[in-house]
């Protein structure tokens, strides 16, 4: 048994889209939270750069008595999460987009897959790629613009309609039926992607519900679980200013309540 803190990063608010389905389906765990948003958008940016904030941040979750982490971001597990792992004594969860389940179920043998540019570079993502290239065909789209949509709260905003426009048409027109959500800020334009997508028999894949069910099988296998009359504390942490914090928490409803009833403590 421990009662110490899971810890979810992300570059930004994205990885609260994770963070909400740990809060459902762990309820007896602390949970801490840490946004990077000084420094987000990571897509972009150079793998050793994104290595570098996240160890930062790691090092401060660490501190703060995390018992896990989970990278709740794509794009920082493809950059960082082997040396996270060989740097590290606690168990890490990454993320990768979700090709597998997508390819598994697709009945057009057409997927598409929408992640950051530094994700789709990075070994995990190519390697799995690879592995179902020759039962499916992968349609590859960089969420260009997504995630300072996300960042900006404009996810229901005209703007957001005619990127989700731009990008989707692509895999739409070649007949995908599955859409992977390969980046955790994109499940927050799933309402403006299902308006795009209409009536057409294609679903969106979000990793984050067999994310909650990797942790708990984690935290059992290290006997990490924390105890069942355990009250549990929530964190939120930011490397960015109170503006960004308060806005980081009014993204989730269940962060956004907690806060407000006092049951969370924040700080930067
Ligand atoms: N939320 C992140 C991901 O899952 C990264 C977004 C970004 O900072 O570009 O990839």
């Amino acid at each position: 048994m421990n009662n110490a803190p899971i810890a979810v990063f992300d570059s930004g608010q994205g990885g609260l889209s994770v963070w909400s389905e740990l809060y459902r389906g762990l309820p007896h765990e602390s949970l801490l939270y840490y946004g990077d948003g000084k420094n987000c958008p990571y897509g972009n940016q150079s793998k050793e750069q994104v290595t570098e904030y996240v160890d930062y941040a790691v090092r401060r979750m660490l501190e703060a008595g995390a018992k896990m982490v989970v990278i709740a971001c794509n794009t920082a597990t493809a950059a960082a999460i082997d040396y996270l792992r060989a740097s590290y004594p606690v168990p890490f969860v990454g993320l990768e987009p979700a090709v597998k389940p997508a390819a598994l179920t697709s009945r057009s043998g057409v997927i598409g897959i929408l992640a950051t540019a530094g994700s789709l570079k990075g070994h995990l993502f190519q390697t799995t790629a690879h592995k179902y290239a020759d039962r499916v065909r992968i349609i590859e789209q960089v969420g260009e613009g997504f995630v300072e949509l996300v960042e900006n709260n404009q996810e229901n905003s005209p703007e957001a309609y005619e990127t989700v426009v731009r990008l989707l048409k692509p895999m739409l027109d070649a007949g995908a039926d599955r859409i992977v959500l390969g980046c955790t800020h994109y499940p927050f334009l799933a309402d403006t992607m299902r308006k795009v997508i209409g009536d057409r028999d294609v679903q969106l894949i979000n990793p984050a519900p067999a994310i909650e069910r990797r942790v708990a099988s984690l935290l059992e296998q290290y006997a990490l679980t924390a105890d069942v009359d355990h009250k549990p504390e929530y964190t939120f942490m930011t490397s960015a200013d109170d503006v960004y914090l308060a806005r980081l928490i009014a993204k989730s409803e269940q962060a956004k309540a907690l806060v407000s009833a006092g049951n969370a403590a924040i700080f930067r």
